[in-house]
């Protein structure tokens, strides 16, 4: 497939590099190419600067936003809360049309210090806002509640057996999309919450994430929904 990662952190890389391995073809989109590969420092929780990781991965491309998307058949969304609906707006809605897109993004506030806020929260989110701004784009809200490393690979904690969270308005996207995350990564447990309303409650699951990475000093950790 063609797939077009959005944010050129350390979601994306790893998106980008366990995607590239598959065999797809994966554009990363940032604001400014030739800025993004000046950079010489790493920008944390990244390890690397993204020229360092490019250069580890040579395979997968860089390029604006909008000309990440143009030719692509799927689009994951890994910028930051705070820049997500600029960089959607940068990649235009003719490029994104009806295209699935796969929201990893949290509507995370770092700019009065750690713990992070949301900035939207209780009756309206993130996944919604960006929902509503791209109403032909077939948003599947997935990935956000769980950190990079296990995104790609859920197997690294408790042999796989733990619960990622997906919601959105199009069943068909979801279908496709609980299928391609066990295609690609070997996700077995997808609860499907229902509508993009429901980002409401993946996003604002953030707040007991991070004092549960604080309170066991690691973020390979997650939730296990028993039934
Ligand atoms: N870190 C994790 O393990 C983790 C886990 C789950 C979910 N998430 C969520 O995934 C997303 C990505 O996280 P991350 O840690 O990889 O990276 P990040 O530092 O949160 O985001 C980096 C990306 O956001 C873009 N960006 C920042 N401000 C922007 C603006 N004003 N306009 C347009 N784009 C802007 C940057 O663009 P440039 O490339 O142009 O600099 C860059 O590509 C976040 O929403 C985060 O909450 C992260």
């Amino acid at each position: 497939m063609n797939i077009a990662i959005l944010g050129t952190g350390v979601v994306g890389q790893t998106l980008a590099a366990a995607l590239a391995e598959k065999g797809h073809t994966v554009t990363i989109g940032t604001r400014d190419p030739a800025e993004t590969m000046a950079r010489a420092a790493a920008k944390p929780p990244a390890k690397v600067s993204f020229r360092e990781w490019q250069q580890a991965n040579p395979g997968v491309k860089l390029a604006t936003f909008a000309d990440a998307v143009r030719s692509a058949n799927v689009v994951i969304n890994a910028t930051s809360g705070v820049g997500a609906m600029s960089a959607l707006e940068d990649a235009g809605a003719d490029a994104l049309g009806e295209k699935i897109l796969i929201d990893a993004s949290n509507p995370l506030d770092f700019s009065k210090g750690m713990p992070p806020t949301l900035t939207v929260c209780n009756t309206d989110s993130l996944g919604e806002q960006l929902q509503r701004a791209f109403p032909r784009v077939r948003f599947v809200k997935a990935l956000n509640t769980i950190t990079a490393a296990l995104m790609v690979n859920p197997a690294a904690v408790n042999g796989g057996d733990h619960t990622l969270f997906i919601c959105g308005n199009d069943a068909d996207a979801k279908a496709t999309v609980k299928r391609w995350l066990g295609e690609w990564f070997g996700w077995q447990d997808i609860v499907d919450l229902g509508d993009i309303t429901a980002a409401r409650g993946t996003e604002m699951y953030l707040p007991i994430w991070l004092r549960t990475w604080s309170a066991l000093g690691s973020p390979m950790f997650n939730v296990k929904i028993v039934r």
